[in-house]
């Protein structure tokens, strides 16, 4: 018996409890397992996520409008104005770390979910939102924060 198969057995109510009480993880309709999304602790003398250093050569990417880079499951992106704005790798569709910054707007390299800089779903499959976060500049320092 398929997955689907046995949860319509149960009814939707003891389907809608397995499905979305995730023990560690979570699975689709597909049986596809999704890790448990792992919190990022802030800094706790500054507060602050992350903290790149814009002199770093690691952070090259973001010297040009449309870089970004990826980095403590962050998605750092300079935008086509030259701010740089900061999501979550993590899709709201499914619980996949495919997201990317290109086109000046977030985007799931998985089912292609499109999120623009605030974090706003422009697709179906980005209906959900994306979680972003606060970018702060310092010198030549960029800090992210929730
Ligand atoms: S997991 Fe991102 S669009 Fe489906």
């Amino acid at each position: 018996m398929k997955r689907k198969e046995f949860l319509k057995t149960l009814g939707a109510g003891a389907a809608f409890a397995i499905t979305f009480s995730c023990l560690g993880g979570c699975t689709n309709d597909n049986g596809d397992f999704f890790p448990e999304e792992i919190a990022i602790e802030p800094d706790p003398d500054t507060g602050a996520l992350l903290t790149i250093d814009l002199t770093d050569t690691a952070s090259n990417s973001l010297k040009k409008n449309g870089g970004y880079l990826i980095k403590n499951r962050i998605v750092v992106a300079k935008d086509l104005n030259g701010n740089y704005v900061a999501a979550t790798v993590r899709c709201s569709h499914e619980p996949r770390d495919k997201i990317i910054f290109r086109n000046n707007e977030y985007y799931c390299k998985e089912h292609s979910a499109r999120f623009n800089t605030a974090g706003n779903g422009l697709n179906s499959k980005g209906k959900n939102n994306l979680k972003t976060y606060k970018t702060s500049l310092d010198g030549n320092l960029l800090s992210i924060f929730a």
